[in-house]
């Protein structure tokens, strides 16, 4: 690796400049706090969560215009694919079925998300955070199925193994960024009469409007799916710890037993 971080081996804390350009800071009881997110990429998780966010809930609001799904080009009225129970009034946006204005938000707020992804790949790629940070090796890669089972008992890195994302953490967020994100992005283009207008064989390789629709739900689908998830394991491995790392920049390394054992 090229950022100093993982010069030190399991169970020992490095002294050296590791994370982002910044040293580590000592703190008591052989805890070390570490740089881990840089501004760029924390004001952009940011804004992605309220963009996100607010795509979901005006999107509720157009899917509730016609809360059935279909395959195909056209809708068979008789016989969806899917029918959408309905969504609680507080979930939308704006509040109450009004599907012009809920058009708005998710225009605007779509042109935010892809702006700021857009700045965030671009930033990736070019400050090699992603092959640092996101990118799995091969090694880890074979480890897979142990951090599997490590996580099925609820038992998260500590120490110098939490200095990075684990395996399961760095394919997740790969799949996100790289796979669900351009798919929400994609079938959402493909629906646009704008972007038809010149890019209209999107819509053809989706296989029509009605399929299209129904990829962009369920890429929806799985990004909330990826909330969930996500947001349960920022709270169960530490909420204050993991929120601190998301807002400043700094994590602190819990020393593991065995380090504790060691006297460190
Ligand atoms: C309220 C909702 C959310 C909360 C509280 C939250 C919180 C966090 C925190 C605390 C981290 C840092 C984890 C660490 O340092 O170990 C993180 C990283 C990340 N989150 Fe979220 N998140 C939320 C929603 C989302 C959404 C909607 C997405 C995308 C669909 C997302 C994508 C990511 C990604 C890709 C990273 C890694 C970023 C990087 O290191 O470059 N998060 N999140």
């Amino acid at each position: 690796m090229t950022d100093g971080t993982l010069d030190a081996s399991p169970g020992e804390i490095a002294s050296g400049p590791p994370g982002d350009g910044h040293a580590d800071r000592p703190l008591p009881g052989g805890r070390t706090d570490t740089y881990r997110h840089p501004p760029l990429v924390r004001i952009n998780h940011w804004l992605n969560v309220t963009a996100i966010v607010i795509l979901l809930m005006s999107g509720a609001n157009i899917l509730l215009a016609h809360p059935h799904l279909y395959w195909g080009v056209r809708s068979t009225f008789a016989d969806p694919w899917l029918s959408i129970p309905a969504i609680p009034n507080w979930l939308l946006i704006p509040q109450g079925r009004n599907l012009a204005e809920a058009r708005t938000w998710h225009f605007f707020f779509a042109w935010v998300f892809v702006i700021n992804g857009l700045i965030y790949l671009a930033y990736g790629f070019v400050s090699k955070r992603f092959g640092r940070r996101l990118w799995p090796t091969s090694d880890e890669l074979k480890g897979t199925w142990a951090s599997v089972k490590e996580h099925a008992r609820f038992h998260f890195p500590k120490d110098e193994e939490a200095r990075n994302y684990n395996v399961i953490q760095k394919l997740t967020y790969v799949s996100i960024i790289l796979v669900i994100l351009p798919m929400m992005l994609i079938t959402g283009l493909s629906m646009s009469p704008g972007f038809n207008a010149v890019g209209g064989f999107l819509l053809d390789i989706m296989g029509g409007r009605q399929s299209a629709r129904t990829l962009h739900f369920i890429s929806a689908g799985l990004i909330v799916g990826f909330i969930v998830i996500h947001v349960f394991l920022v709270v169960w491995t530490g909420f204050v710890n993991n929120m601190r790392a998301m807002i400043t920049g700094w994590f602190v390394l819990e020393p593991s037993d065995h380090t504790k054992g060691d006297g460190a």
